[in-house]
């Protein structure tokens, strides 16, 4: 696996991908890798496709009173990690390089990104769609891989993709988890012993409303008992909402595919999750 940090030196390289006749896939990170990002190379290694993945920490995606420098930073085991699964290339740019001075251009994508995490932390959003444009820019993929986990990301993304033409095929990887249920993310780590035991609360509350808005019960008293479960469990909660799958607007048509999103924080960690409503039980219902 080659590592490259230089815009032209990409370009060669996926120039010599695109002469082989290979397609191009990305995998967008931010490091402190872990095997939910490791699901997503494995499910961009096709026959015939090279594997690219970026880390970048992107500064313009942290809020103000978001600690960017306590985000872990882990460059030599997130090389391994890459190598060994079978990475071809992991393009790590420069802070300066991705924002050279006089970069004024900012990405938002309306509607999709305004409720939920977009309400809780204002610019999150317009960062991840800026650098995502980047990072599209600067590979040109053919295929890029986002996980399930950050559900509302994806949407934006899928929108974003839609809107300014861009001739990439966008593919959600379903949320890795650990034995417990609690959905991998790089955030784990900031958990002590007592507050991990406590986090299994979030993926269990959501299974529960799922499951009983899925046989067809009021979505509000499903709700209501997920927030009051993990209120019990210590976590202050940013959100517990039923939402359309596409458009993430509230409640959602029972016809149409719904989820449930979620985050809340146990002490200075916030922690997010989501699931689908299962469709098929409510036509057993
Ligand atoms: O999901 C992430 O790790 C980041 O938000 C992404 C997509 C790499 C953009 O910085």
């Amino acid at each position: 696996m080659q590592t490259i940090r230089q815009t032209e030196s990409l370009r060669e390289a996926v120039a010599a991908y695109r002469a082989e006749g290979a397609r191009v896939a990305l995998v967008p990170t931010m490091g402190a890798l872990h095997a939910g990002h490791m699901a997503l190379v494995e499910a961009a290694k096709r026959p015939g496709t090279r594997v690219i993945a970026s880390i970048f920490v992107n500064p313009k995606q942290f809020g103000a009173s978001e600690d960017l420098s306590r985000y872990p930073r882990k460059e030599a085991a997130d090389t391994r990690m890459l190598k060994e699964a079978g990475c071809d290339l992991l393009w790590m740019p420069a802070v300066e390089a991705m924002y050279p001075d006089g970069f004024a251009t900012n990405i938002s994508v309306a509607g999709v990104s305004e409720g939920l995490d977009g309400a809780a932390r204002p610019g999150h959003f317009d960062g991840v769609a800026t650098v995502v444009t980047k990072l599209f820019n600067q590979v040109r993929p053919d295929i890029a891989y986002f996980g399930e986990k950050d559900f509302q990301q994806l949407a934006v993304i899928r929108r974003m993709v839609i809107d300014l033409d861009m001739d990439i095929e966008i593919i959600g990887v379903p949320t890795q988890r650990e034995d417990d249920g609690l959905a991998l993310s790089s955030r784990n780590v900031y958990l002590d012993e007592e507050q991990r035991a406590r986090a299994v609360a979030l993926p269990r509350s959501l299974g529960v409303a799922a499951k009983a808005i899925g046989r067809g019960d009021d979505p509000e008293a499903a709700l209501q008992t997920a927030r009051e479960a993990l209120i019990a469990a210590g976590f202050e909660i940013d959100y517990v909402e039923l939402v359309d799958a596409t458009t993430l607007a509230p409640d959602g048509d029972p016809g149409q595919p719904r989820r449930l999103l979620a985050a809340a924080r146990l002490g200075t960690t916030r922690l997010i999750d989501n699931l689908a409503i299962d469709a098929f039980s409510i036509q057993q219902s």
